[in-house]
């Protein structure tokens, strides 16, 4: 009965990985993976993850279903942290908090809902976007279109994007990066994020805000403004949240899908309706990842802990970005880099072309996308050097 299925080709990215693991030269960079890393190049857990996971060791009494929504606990810390603390939209009651596995698990029910309660709507994301995205929507039945979102020249095509939303028909829904946009980096301006609100209000378009990066970019507040902006001012919104980055919790799926509805009532309509969604998929989530944020949120000590570690993973990032642009300053190429200063998140659109990306791979041994998309928590101050002078090099 299997005869006929065929084999396809392994992620690009995983393909990426082994050919790094196998690479024996010792000044190999690997800039394609998509976790942070610290300047010892690991992915540690964090010190208020361990000391919460301490706690629930301890305390945990029962391992019984959390239920299809996940746990109210989280909701409650989760709902603050996305929307602000004492947001309108909260006193209104007017957003619900379904735990997810992952940001990718509340972008699939995020989908399967659309699909069900909004039939013949499209899911409109920017070209690029993060590979996923193209597969979980169709996944879920929808049909998927794009929009401009970088020019030839590697800038924010935002002219682009704004002219193509303007013509996106009624009722379409339309993904957004709420902030550190992957893959490019390029995020939007406060000013650009309240045209974007408008034309979506004018044209009566559903944005679906994929929020993966809270705190990576300028802040955790900072980062979620355009995520208010669009709850506070319009009737719907669905966010997906997700805690892995943030709180370095890949492996234990933790996210959350917020729909915002026009109040309280219709809110209501739409949880139990977000309640099915999750049964038919997976039951109910996994119940760690939630319990550790829950902790860490609920306790002010741990959540200043983690609000630093926080802090210094962000810093650390957006301190590379800048170093990286300076390091390239002595070949004359700061100019043709300067993007990589402005990005925000792990991710950067280089501009550096496959051919170019070849390169530095095979003499190299510097490893990333083709697309030229680099994790620049992969950069640190040991390798900036070599790796700048590596750019320079096929230049
Ligand atoms: C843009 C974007 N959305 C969502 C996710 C989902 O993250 P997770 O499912 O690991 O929480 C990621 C992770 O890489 C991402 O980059």
């Amino acid at each position: 009965m299997f005869e006929h299925i065929e084999r396809v080709p392994g992620d690009a990215i995983l393909g990426l990985i082994e050919a790094y693991k196998k690479d024996t030269n010792p000044q190999k960079v690997d800039l394609g993976v998509g976790v942070y890393k610290d300047a010892q190049g690991n992915t540690p857990v964090m010190r208020a993850v361990k000391e919460a996971e301490a706690l629930l060791l301890k305390n945990e009494t029962t391992k019984t279903y959390i239920g299809s929504h996940g746990s109210a606990t989280y909701g409650e810390v989760i709902l603050p942290l996305v929307l602000g603390e004492g947001s309108p939209v909260l006193q209104t009651k007017r957003a619900s908090a379904t735990q997810s596995p992952g940001g990718t698990g509340a972008l699939r029910l995020a989908g399967d809902f659309i699909a069900q309660q909004m039939p013949g709507k499209a899911i409109w994301v920017s070209d690029p976007t993060w590979p996923n995205h193209l597969g979980i929507f169709p996944a879920a039945g929808l049909t998927l279109r794009k929009y401009p979102y970088v020019d030839a020249e590697n800038r924010l095509d935002f002219d682009g994007m704004l002219a193509a939303l303007e013509q996106i028909p009624e009722g379409d829904v339309v993904l957004l990066h709420a902030c550190c946009h992957n893959p490019t980096g390029f995020d939007l301006s406060r000013e650009q994020w309240q045209q974007v609100m408008e034309v979506v209000r004018e044209r009566q378009l559903l944005p679906l805000i994929d929020f993966a990066y809270q705190g990576f970019g300028e802040g955790l507040d900072e980062d979620a403004y355009g995520v208010r902006l669009m709850a506070e001012n319009l009737d719907e919104v669905i966010i997906t949240s997700s805690c892995s980055k943030n709180f370095g919790i890949y492996c234990e799926r933790t996210g959350c899908l917020i729909m915002v509805a026009k109040n309280n009532e219709q809110m209501e309509n739409v949880r139990s309706q977000i309640a099915i969604v999750a049964r038919e998929n997976y039951s109910n989530p996994p119940a760690h990842g939630g319990a550790i944020v829950s902790e860490i949120l609920h306790s002010a000590e741990l959540a200043a802990i983690w609000r630093e570690e926080l802090t210094e993973m962000r810093d650390r990032i957006n301190t590379l970005r800048r170093d990286f642009v300076e390091a390239l300053k002595p070949y004359g190429l700061a100019q043709q880099y300067a993007c990589v200063a402005e990005q925000r998140g792990m991710f950067s659109y280089t501009g550096l072309t496959p051919e170019q990306v070849d390169r530095l791979r095979d003499e190299y041994g510097i490893y990333m996308v083709r697309s030229g998309r680099a994790n620049v928590a992969g950069f640190s101050h040991e390798n900036l050097a070599y790796l700048t002078k590596a750019i320079a090099a096929v230049n």
